[in-house]
């Protein structure tokens, strides 16, 4: 029998608030993520919507607690021109969408439609702007439409559209994967052009000041934090953001639904790296700003899947298994536990798109296993993080197979989340919560018998969270037997 994994859990020392923005979503013009996706055209009279938005995608958002949505990119953020997605719809010209699947956008969903669906849903936007193939100008002028109260040229044509009151947008991204799709520049052709684009950025009075963020590393790029790290004035720059998938092999992702054990073992191996990339991301950040003036923004994460014959409905379109629990649960533990530098992160994509939390066909729409991950761990937005310490971790073919993270909220509730990556075995765990004045103890599970088992359109709750009993607290020791793939949030109060 293998021995029990012991963690100690500490109470909170160096108050390090985990950000709610670590459970942001990000919504690109892609597939069907805003077209025949979240948005289905304000004259659509079958499916239910608000300002053409389906009523049971903001539901169903509104429940998550969604804190922030990045749009309208991703690699098309630096193809999108936002003065051709407002006003009268007869004068918007086309948009063919270069890099996703070529089709032709009539540029109906714009600034006002997804300004407005963040404001419905409480989240914050975030808006990340064409350096690629834009202007410091439009970026200005962007902001002025959307954050300036008084007498402008924007703000009065902000006005003749419709909207009185200025949007107040935070979040501004300086371009998108510049290293790529956002241009192919070097580290050092981007800090010039980054630091001439946050030269001019201005919040127009917006009262919650205004975030600039540049444009990040891929996975182990180190060398791009630290270029820009070391060259941009920190006074210059809020944030930096940082890309990665699960992706083992760009060439061959493998299927998202019909993959086997081997397949599964590396998508785990490469999920789990997000720990060694923000750890060693953090360090530079470390050196050169050890006042933690710059976050990092994981403003891109989750995996992504070849599209399989039956599930071809889109471009990026894919399902959604326990293999994403897995991935899901283990990434956001790492964020958790880096709270105190990573400030926000973005899943990609939010509706049909990648790892997904919602999946729509036609009139019917699905909450995917995903969805109640995000659902689960929504207890840790804005909670003191706990620090977790395994000390002797078991393995599951040479990966560890525990995480963990915990916190505690404002009224003292304290939320332990666990992940058991291991395929096949059940683990042990023993919680040392001596330090945690915790009485009662309530848990959830999120698991099924295969790895594969998914939500469908035809069996929507195949994979939804059930009540879990199998522990004991005793002495201040928690003692957990963990099946095996599967996510646990303890609540104890
Ligand atoms: O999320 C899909 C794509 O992945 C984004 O457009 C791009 O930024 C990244 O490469």
């Amino acid at each position: 029998a293998q021995q029990p994994v012991t963690i100690q859990i500490g109470k909170s020392t160096d108050s390090v608030q985990i950000s709610k923005h670590i459970y942001g979503h990000f919504a690109e013009h892609l597939g069907r993520c805003i077209y025949d996706g979240l948005y289905v055209g304000e004259d659509n009279k079958t499916i239910p919507n608000t300002e053409g938005v389906r009523n049971d995608i903001i539901a169903a958002l509104k429940e998550l607690n969604i804190p922030n949505l990045r749009w309208p990119g991703g690699c098309f953020a630096d193809t999108y021109h936002w003065k051709d997605g407002v006003g009268p719809q007869e004068d918007r010209p086309t948009i063919v969408n270069r890099w996703w699947g070529g089709t032709t956008e009539d540029n109906s969903f714009g600034t006002h439609n997804f300004l407005n669906l963040c404001e419905e849903l409480g989240a914050e936007p975030y808006l990340s702007a064409n350096v690629g193939s834009g202007t410091v100008q439009e970026l200005i002028d962007w902001m002025q439409y959307t954050n300036h109260d008084g007498v402008s040229p924007m703000a009065d044509w902000r006005r003749e559209n419709g909207r009185e009151e200025p949007w107040d947008v935070k979040y501004w991204g300086v371009g998108n994967e510049t290293w790529g799709c956002g241009g192919n520049m070097t580290a050092e052709y981007y800090v010039d052009i980054y630091r001439k684009y946050a030269t001019f950025m201005s919040d127009w009075n917006n009262t919650g000041g205004v975030y600039r963020i540049a444009s990040g590393a891929s996975e182990d790029d180190y060398h791009w934090t630290e270029t820009l790290m070391k060259n941009v004035p920190h006074s210059l720059m809020d944030a930096v953001a940082l890309h990665d998938y699960a992706v083992f092999d760009w060439n061959a992702k493998g299927p998202s639904v019909n993959f086997d054990e081997e397949i599964y073992f590396k998508s785990m191996e490469q999920a789990l790296r997000m720990e060694e990339y923000v750890t060693k991301h953090v360090a530079i950040m470390d050196k050169y700003d050890p006042e933690g003036r710059v976050d990092l923004f994981v403003d891109e994460w989750g995996g992504w899947y070849d599209a399989e014959p039956e599930v071809q409905n889109g471009v990026l379109y894919q399902q959604n298994t326990i293999r994403d629990v897995m991935i899901a649960g283990t990434v956001l533990n790492t964020f958790n536990n880096h709270a105190k530098r990573v400030k926000m992160a973005n899943l990609a994509q939010m509706v049909n798109v990648l790892q997904a939390v919602i999946l729509t066909d036609e009139e019917k729409m699905i909450k995917t296993p995903t969805y109640h991950v995000m659902n689960m761990y929504k207890v840790h937005q804005d909670a003191m993080l706990l620090p977790s310490k395994i000390e002797n971790n078991s393995q599951f073919r040479g990966l560890p197979a525990i995480s963990v993270s915990a916190s505690k909220g404002v009224d003292d509730t304290v939320h332990i989340s666990l992940v058991n990556i291991d395929s096949k075995e059940q683990r042990t765990v023993e919680v040392n919560v001596a330090d945690l004045d915790i009485k009662n103890l309530t848990a959830q599970i999120l698991t099924s018998e295969k790895l594969q088992d998914h939500n469908s359109f035809n069996d929507p709750e195949k994979v939804v969270p059930g009540e879990f009993k199998d522990f004991k607290l005793r002495k201040g020791v928690l003692s957990i037997d963990i099946p095996a793939h599967s996510l646990i949030v303890l609540e104890g109060k």
